[in-house]
């Protein structure tokens, strides 16, 4: 059985990621293809008890440090219980945030170093990288006011300033950049059904379906 893919979705508060990973899921199936949806921080049992920690409570409850080690060790169990055993079975795995989101809230927004966050993610999963990541862009202010409607302020996350979350977007935008093997920017202000239509062709182009 070959391995299967692994697809990661990243992108400010607000970007639409859950409903193009059940999209793209649902697309991936009527092809025949297993796949396993799943999200960061949390995915497993464990995982989702640290994500309690790393999203609830006030803005400063951790330093950069403290959340960059808890977003590790949740990372850790979830690589090593459910995503590489679903790749090796030969099901696709489909993130909602991965190593990206590291690389730039605790890196480009929190200050942690670059070359600390990748020995960390050395350490963490292998380093087990996405083989397509979708970054999904849109603008703050409508990405911020999208998830306020949905659930209002809901993480110590969305509890920060806009210049906060617009460093997140170039952060975003830049690492698509330096990883452009890798990564794709989807532009997310679009409608839903023209943004999974843009998703579906990069799937298809990068990853051969
Ligand atoms: P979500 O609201 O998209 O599920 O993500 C939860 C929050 O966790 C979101 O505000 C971004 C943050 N986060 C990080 O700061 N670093 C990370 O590595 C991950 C995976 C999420």
């Amino acid at each position: 059985m070959a391995r299967g893919r692994f697809i990661t979705l990243e992108g400010g508060e607000g970007a639409g990621k859950s409903t193009h990973i059940r999209h793209l899921a649902a697309w991936l199936q009527q092809r025949g293809i297993e796949v396993v949806t799943t999200r960061e921080p949390g995915g497993t049992e464990g995982a989702e008890t640290i994500r309690s920690l790393i999203v609830e409570g006030s803005v400063d409850r951790w330093d950069a440090v403290t959340e960059t080690l808890l977003l590790n060790a949740a990372r850790h169990d979830h690589i090593t219980r459910l995503i590489r055993p679903a790749l090796e079975r030969g099901a696709w795995v489909l993130c909602d945030r991965y190593v990206d989101s590291t690389l730039v809230y605790q890196g480009t927004a929190k200050g942690v170093a670059l070359e600390t966050l990748l020995q960390l993610h050395t350490l963490s999963t292998g380093p087990l990288w996405p083989d397509l990541t979708l970054v999904l862009d849109l603008p703050p202010e409508i990405g911020l006011a999208r998830a306020a409607g949905r659930h209002g302020i809901e993480t110590r996350f969305e509890a920060h300033d806009i210049r906060f979350h617009e460093a997140l977007r170039q952060g975003f935008l830049d690492l698509a950049h330096r990883f452009a093997d890798r990564c794709a920017v989807v532009d997310a202000s679009t409608p839903v059904a023209d943004v999974s239509a843009a998703i579906e062709a990069v799937v298809s182009k990068r990853l051969g379906l």
